[in-house]
């Protein structure tokens, strides 16, 4: 909910600036649209999800903007599950999913429709298109979506006409909106868990949105070692704002905060800040990913070496790590269970760490407690799509305890990070942190690796920065 407006400069409206302004503007309503081309897919996933759950009222919402101060909002990110079930982006939106007599449902999109010229509020307050940029009409939105649409702020009113109707919201997204159906927490989470279930596979559209995203990060990747040398000179903020503008140029944003991990940064698994030196000598571990208009994001790392070479005991560590990944992608195909390709690189990473004698073997013995984990830290992969961490709530059975199904997107980034004040390694290699990430996209025959264009071994890495690196 917006805070109240402090200390604006203006006191009021005269009568005639407010009669001013409600004159003399044109009709621009669009008569030129066309349904967009994922609101057939949109339209298949809201059948799947009315399947799940015949009989009853259903309401995804988009979410809406949170005030910083005055009109400075935090930036606006729709739920994924609203932006799967609608292709939609729209703030202040829901999906209601009513309930019919044959058990299916009919499908209403909820949104903020265009302000009226009639009143102020197109000019004066913190929805006001004239500050904020026009919004769609409701026919507008409904020629686009596919959907009928209907006025949010007639919501509360409509819900309360079935108030008999058994009733699920996703919690946590639109607070008022919650607040105004009673609902039980329990059932709502599982509506919650069905729409993260429902992201698992990915359909053709998906799949060919999820290309955009690597494609344009495989670009990035070139961008930045094209400008190591400026970053070099100044700090990994330059590679951060190097992909920032690839991404901005090409898709939305970034998916998630640039990783740009020069030196023992790279041992850091959630660095961004993004503000330390890039020195020759060292290693840059790079993870990003593009974020395509329509929201879908990639996750890719690599880590090079500044010079363009890599040192003996670096290499050791990349090529360990490389040999991880490779023994993980070889897990990865259809029928397999989800957790092989995480084991299969945690054992082979395992048996490097006990063969270096920084952990106690035998291996069986060591991965069993998980001692390798001191210096893998993270899981091997994850599903991604709309979120870089996709499907987050999907239930358990589904996702890590599931089976990989043609369709379906994770990535595969085993890791080795050796802390720099770790005393139980040789001090060379301490602030050492290599990571390798792709995206994969299993297919019927097993699996294709979307981010294939990018230099994967030490061997591949050295030419491309040989060929690349400004
Ligand atoms: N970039 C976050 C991750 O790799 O999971
Ligand atoms: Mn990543
Ligand atoms: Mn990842």
């Amino acid at each position: 909910m917006a805070k109240g407006r402090k200390n604006g400069l203006y006191e009021g409206v005269s009568e005639e600036l407010s009669a001013l302004m409600r004159t003399g503007w044109a009709d621009t309503e669009r008569h030129d649209l066309e349904p967009a081309e994922q609101a057939p897919y949109a339209a298949a996933r809201r059948v799947a999800l009315s399947a799940l759950f015949p009989g009853e009222r259903l309401i995804v919402p988009s979410g809406n903007l949170k005030t910083r101060s005055n009109d400075d909002t935090y930036p606006f990110r729709p739920y994924s599950g609203y932006v799967h079930m609608t292709g939609d982006q729209a703030r202040d939106g829901a999906l209601v999913l009513e309930p019919r007599a044959d058990g299916g449902h009919d499908a209403y999109c909820y949104q903020l429709p265009r302000d009226s010229r009639d009143n102020d509020e197109f000019w004066i307050g913190y929805t006001a298109e004239l500050w904020m940029g026009r919004r769609r009409s409701l026919a507008e939105a409904e020629t686009v979506l596919g959907l009928p649409c209907r006025d949010v702020r007639t919501i509360t009113e409509d819900l309360a006409a079935g108030s008999g109707v058994p009733t699920r919201i996703v919690r946590g997204v639109d607070p008022a909106l919650e607040a105004a159906v009673a609902t039980d927490e329990e059932r709502d989470i599982e509506l919650e868990g069905a729409l993260s279930d429902l992201r698992l596979v990915k359909d053709a559209w998906e799949l060919g949105e999820m290309r955009k995203a690597v494609d344009s990060t495989v670009r990035g990747f070139t961008d930045c070692v094209a400008e190591l040398s400026r970053a070099i000179a100044s700090s990994e903020r330059w590679i951060e704002g190097t992909f920032f503008r690839r991404a901005r140029l090409e898709g939305n944003h970034v998916g998630y905060g640039s990783i740009c991990a020069a030196g023992d940064h790279a041992t850091i698994m959630h660095w961004t800040d993004n503000d330390g030196p890039v020195r020759p000598g060292e290693l840059l571990l790079l993870d990003a990913g593009v974020e395509t208009h329509s929201l879908y994001t990639a996750d890719v790392t690599r880590t090079l070496p500044i010079s363009g070479t890599f040192t003996p005991v670096q290499r050791q560590v990349y090529d360990a790590v490389y040999e991880a990944q490779e023994a993980g992608m070889a897990a990865v195909k259809p029928g397999a269970p989800y957790r092989d390709f995480h084991e299969a690189s945690q054992r082979h990473l395992t048996a490097r760490l006990v063969e270096w004698g920084f952990i106690e073997g035998p291996v069986d013995r060591a991965y069993a407690l998980g001692l390798q984990r001191r210096f893998t830290m993270a899981g091997t992969g994850h599903m991604l799509g709309l979120d870089v961490h996709d499907c987050a709530q999907a239930r358990t059975e589904e996702y890590v305890d599931g089976v990989l199904e043609p369709g379906m997107v994770l990535t595969v980034e085993p890791g080795l990070y050796f802390q720099p004040d770790d005393l139980t390694v040789p001090e060379e290699w301490r602030g050492i942190g290599v990571r390798i990430e792709d995206d994969l996209v299993v297919t019927e025959e097993g699996h294709e690796n979307l981010s294939a264009g990018l230099p994967r071994s030490s061997a591949e890495v050295e030419a491309w920065m040989a060929r690349f690196a400004g």
